[in-house]
C-alpha cells in the first residue's frame, strides 16, 4: 500500500500519488458539501443530512490517514527542513482552521442526527451549519494552498522514502 501512496504523482508537480489522490478527494469532498448546501436552501433536509454526513466521513478519514502523519514528520519534526518560512506559515493556518472544521462539523453532523447529549443541543441549525460549511470551504482553500507551496513552490518537497 505504502509503495502506491509514495509512488509519483499525476498532477505533473513533485507530489507523490497520495498527496495528488488527497487533493482531488478534497475538491470533490467540498463540492459534496456545496450540493449538501444547495440541498438545504432547497429544503430537502433528508438528503442534505446524509450528503453532509457522508462529507465530514471522508474529510475525517482523509484527515486521520493521510494529513496527520505529514504534519508530523515534516512540520513538527522538520525532517528534511528547514524550509522557507511561508511552508510552516501555509501549513499551521491550514492545520488550524481544518482541526476547528473537522470538530466543528462532526459536532454539526452528531446533533443532526439527534446523537449530542441535551445540553450540547441548539435548534438554530442555520449558524451552526453555516460556520461549518464555511470552516469546511476556508480549509479546503487553504489546503489548496499548502499543495503549492508543499509541491510546486519550496526548493526541498518533502518526500518520504
Ligand atoms: C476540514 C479539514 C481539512 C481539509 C478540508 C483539508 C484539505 C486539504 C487539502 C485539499 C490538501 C492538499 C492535498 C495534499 O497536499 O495532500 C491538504 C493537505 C494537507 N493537510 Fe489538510 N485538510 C484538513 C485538515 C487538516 C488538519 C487538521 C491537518 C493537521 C493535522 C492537516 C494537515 C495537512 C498537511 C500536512 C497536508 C499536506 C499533506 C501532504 O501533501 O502530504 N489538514 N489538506
Amino acid at each position: 500500500m505504502n509503495e502506491i501512496l509514495h509512488a509519483p504523482g499525476f498532477l505533473g508537480t513533485s507530489a507523490n500519488f497520495a498527496a495528488d489522490a488527497t487533493l482531488i478527494i478534497m475538491l470533490i469532498t467540498a463540492a459534496l458539501f456545496s450540493i449538501g448546501f444547495y440541498l438545504a436552501r432547497k429544503e430537502n433536509f433528508e438528503a442534505h443530512k446524509w450528503i453532509q454526513t457522508l462529507g465530514a466521513l471522508i474529510n475525517l478519514i482523509m484527515v486521520l490517514w493521510l494529513m496527520v502523519l505529514p504534519f508530523r514528520d515534516f512540520v513538527v519534526r522538520d525532517q528534511g527542513g528547514p524550509r522557507e518560512a511561508v511552508f510552516y506559515l501555509v501549513t499551521a493556518l491550514h492545520a488550524i482552521t481544518g482541526l476547528s472544521a473537522t470538530i466543528f462539523g462532526l459536532f454539526v453532523v452528531l446533533r443532526g442526527h439527534k446523537l449530542m447529549p441535551k445540553f450540547l443541543s441548539f435548534n438554530n441549525y442555520k449558524p451552526f451549519m453555516r460556520w461549518a460549511y464555511g470552516l469546511y470551504i476556508a480549509a479546503t482553500t487553504l489546503g489548496i494552498f499548502v499543495y503549492f507551496v508543499w509541491f510546486v513552490v519550496t526548493g526541498i518537497p518533502p518526500t518520504y522514502g
